[in-house]
């Protein structure tokens, strides 16, 4: 239970640093109990605001538009690019793209001057947007991206994402991603994003992720994002040691960190469930089942030991012979069913503001 009153919020925090003054580590991790129920109580004050977005979506979502892409001419468009360019910037209403069967081979940009804009593709054939750009050819693993998207309340359902650079084992420069989401309070459903290093760059804001396919060799969901992965199934295609993740915090006040659950972990090599990208990294797994490629110790600090003591790395109930704790890092966190709450619901993405159903 999170404590609700006043009162037992102090109790709770004064129990606490009573039990555990002993260590840094522990120190830490009641900086963070304390920040997470501060959360709960900012939440409730933030309301007021939130209600004014949630205002600015409904009015979007009362008032859609509906263009359709068709690779053979019979839509509105041939390219998803010329869509895009077709709406005026600052739309107040969703635009959602209807994306025709077909592999579109494009860049895709949407600019944080398209709010409201939707993907949505054939449940029984999904339309295939896809790239093979890598950090090398274009300067930056951030410029590698097939499909940017920098604009908040963007949608995608039925999409396949994908970044077909191949990764040369030892190489340097081949990251490629398949989609960038930089934009907050983004959704996906039913997608596919295929890649090797780096395929699914969850760069900032608040995201959610169901029902969805990842797949990667190194790294391949890593960002600064604050995202909730519902039903999605991780599979590995690494043929030696790499991570699944590698969430960015560099700092114990940002808000950012990826929470898996009731999902799958599996595919080939040995993999870490994460590592640390700077000292406060935090991704959580729950409920979720674990193949026996998951690597006993689970955690990788990056080599810096002192992300030892910073790092929340936390796992609840996750099933499977990758999910046996014998061997963990002595730092992984078995949460408690107290403090596995604030991430096991869409309330970790304040996803009650601004989750439309699909
Ligand atoms: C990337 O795709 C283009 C277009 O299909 C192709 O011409 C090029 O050879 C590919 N590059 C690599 C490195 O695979
Ligand atoms: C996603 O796929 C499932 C079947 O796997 C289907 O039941 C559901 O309606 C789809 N969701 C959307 C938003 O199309
Ligand atoms: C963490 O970030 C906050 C907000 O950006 C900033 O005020 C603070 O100085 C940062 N702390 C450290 C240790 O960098
Ligand atoms: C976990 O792994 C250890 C060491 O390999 C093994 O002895 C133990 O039986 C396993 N536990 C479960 C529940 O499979």
């Amino acid at each position: 239970m999170v404590p609700k009153t006043y009162f037992q919020v102090i109790l709770f925090l004064l129990s606490s640093l009573y039990v555990t003054s002993s260590s840094n580590r522990v120190a830490d991790y009641d900086n963070w109990i304390s920040w997470n129920v501060k959360n709960y109580q900012k939440k409730t004050i933030l309301e007021t605001k939130w209600k004014t977005q949630d205002l600015i979506l409904r009015k979007a979502e009362s008032n859609k538009v509906r263009i359709i892409v068709s690779q053979d001419g019979a839509g509105d468009f041939k390219t998803i690019t010329e869509a895009l360019t077709s709406i005026a910037p600052h739309n107040t209403r969703r635009v959602i793209v209807l994306i025709a069967p077909g592999v579109y081979r494009e860049k895709v940009m949407v600019p944080r001057t398209l709010p409201f804009i939707t993907f949505l593709g054939d449940a029984r054939d999904p339309p295939i947007i896809t790239g093979n750009e890598t950090a090398s050819a274009t300067g930056r693993t951030f410029q590698s991206a097939t499909v940017a998207v920098d604009a908040s309340y963007f949608i995608a359902i039925n999409i396949k994402f994908e970044n077909t650079a191949p990764h040369e084992i030892g190489s340097r420069g081949g990251q490629g991603v398949a989609l960038r989401i930089s934009g907050t309070k983004a959704a996906f459903y039913n997608c596919t994003f295929y890649g090797n290093q780096d395929t699914l760059y969850d760069h900032k804001g608040l995201h959610y992720f169901n029902n969805c396919f990842i797949q990667g060799s190194v790294d391949f969901i890593f960002g600064s994002g604050r995202s909730l992965y519902e039903n999605c199934y991780l599979n590995s295609i690494t043929k030696k040691v790499a991570s699944i993740t590698a969430q960015k915090r560099t700092n114990s006040s940002l808000e950012s960190g990826f929470s898996f659950k009731d999902s799958v972990v599996t595919g080939s090599g040995q993999v870490y469930l994460g590592r640390a990208w700077g000292d406060y990294s935090r991704v959580v797994f729950s409920f979720t089942y674990m193949d026996k490629i998951v690597i006993s110790k689970g955690w990788s600090d990056w080599g810096d030991q002192k992300r030892d003591l910073r790092v929340y790395y936390g796992e609840y109930k996750c099933s499977g012979p990758g999910a046996n704790l014998t061997g963990r890092v002595p730092w992984t966190r078995m949460l408690t069913d107290e403090e596995a709450k604030p991430f096991i619901g869409i309330q970790f993405i304040e996803g009650d503001t601004w989750l439309i159903s699909p």
